[in-house]
């Protein structure tokens, strides 16, 4: 059927494909020198060039298939020089699979709020020192090149939200000259550029920014400036205008999301990938995911409870250990807690993204997500 048609893209040591289409959900592969990616995936945060409080080996044990880190953090310390000469990105932090770096420019926007753009690239202060920066499209991705990730992303503009249409499409138009720039100023071709749709919550300029992002010559589509305070609802709507316009042979990225209701409409909606700072963050603040919502773990009600955190997940902490001791972990501050629960947060969205492919493969999405959803409520217990 067509549903099961495989479609190739290759650019260089990069090859999606997509193996099955259930609706507009998705199950595909990206290849990369690294290794092989299989869709739709989690993708766990590393800021810093480490996800906080694991180590890598811990990281690849929970079934993580690629990290992102960050170019703005990474460049201000302990710089692209220092991580080049250390070998690059998957040296330095001894992670092996796959990497992808974002570009600095939204970074720039949400840590420096006295940044200033122009058509050439955006000044701004350090949030570390306050010392005076300037990104372009091309030294973003000269930093992209030494940090060395797999996967590399466009300069883009993400306009803050709420603004204007006018100034939103004045951003989007920007975005699109400097992906431009971006795709000249590259050398490397072990590295894949992914473009990046823009066009805030206005429907007209996300479908002249879906179109254009997929005229480019680049093997993978980021789509940005949603999860930005914007109305769930709104976000979706967004995700309707923009994927239906995309090439079918390159894989989607929605950056920066997210909850695992919105992982599940992404993907119902043709999103291959995700990231979000939320599970490791959240799980640092004892705020824990179970089948039925979140869990606040310091909550008195589970002083004397010897269940694990949840008994369907395999992670190893839901394994070994019970609500009652990583309660008291939180309640003493001890940093085992801390490691604990980001375990369980990242393996539940990773297992998440496992359950969503198997269900695209066997046709059954649909009902899976609203089986699941069902259950999950978002109110914390
Ligand atoms: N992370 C979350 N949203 C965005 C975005 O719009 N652009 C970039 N570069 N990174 C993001
Ligand atoms: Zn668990």
């Amino acid at each position: 059927s067509q549903n099961s048609a495989i479609i190739v893209h290759i650019m260089n040591n990069f090859t999606y494909t997509l193996e099955h289409s259930d609706g507009e959900a998705r199950a595909g592969q990206f290849s990369t020198p690294h290794g092989t990616i299989q869709t739709p995936v989690f993708m766990p945060v590393g800021t810093q060039a480490t996800v906080k409080t694991l180590d890598p080996l811990e990281v690849e044990a929970i079934g993580s298939q690629i990290i992102l880190s960050n170019t703005y953090h990474l460049y201000l310390r302990p710089s692209a020089d220092l991580v080049a000469e250390m070998g690059g990105l998957h040296r330095f932090m001894q992670w092996p699979k796959p990497i992808l770096t974002d570009s600095g420019g939204f970074q720039v926007f949400s840590l420096g709020p006295h940044s200033k753009i122009d058509e050439d690239g955006v000044t701004f202060k350090s949030h570390i020192d306050g010392s005076k920066h300037r990104f372009t499209p091309e030294s973003a991705i000269g930093i992209q090149e030494k940090l060395g990730a797999d996967i590399i992303m466009a300069f883009d503009e993400c306009a803050p939200q709420p603004t204007t249409h006018a100034y939103t499409k004045a951003a989007m138009e920007r975005t699109h000259r400097w992906l431009l720039r971006c795709i000249a100023a590259k050398t490397r071709d072990d590295q894949a550029l992914f473009g990046i749709v823009q066009g805030g919550v206005e429907a007209d300029l996300r479908r002249e920014s879906a179109s254009f992002i997929a005229q480019q010559d680049v093997p993978g589509i980021g789509i940005g400036g949603l999860s930005v305070g914007e109305p769930k609802d709104q976000m979706y709507g967004m995700l309707e205008e923009t994927t239906p316009l995309l090439p079918r042979n390159k894989p989607r990225y929605l950056m920066g999301v997210g909850s695992p209701e919105d992982l599940l409409e992404g993907v119902a909606r043709g999103v291959d990938m995700f990231d979000c700072v939320l599970p490791t963050r959240l799980g640092r603040n004892g705020a824990l995911f179970i089948p039925e919502g979140r869990l606040n773990i310091g909550n008195a009600k589970y002083a004397r409870e010897d269940a694990p955190i949840d008994a369907t997940c395999d992670c190893s902490t839901c394994q070994r250990f019970s609500r009652a001791y990583l309660r008291h972990l939180f309640r003493t501050e001890e940093v085992l807690g801390l490691r604990l629960a980001t375990l369980h947060n990242l393996r539940f969205l990773i297992r998440l993204m496992e359950q969503a492919r198997e269900a695209i493969l066997q046709d059954r999405y649909q009902s899976f997500m609203d089986d699941w959803l069902s259950r999950f409520q978002t109110i914390p217990h």
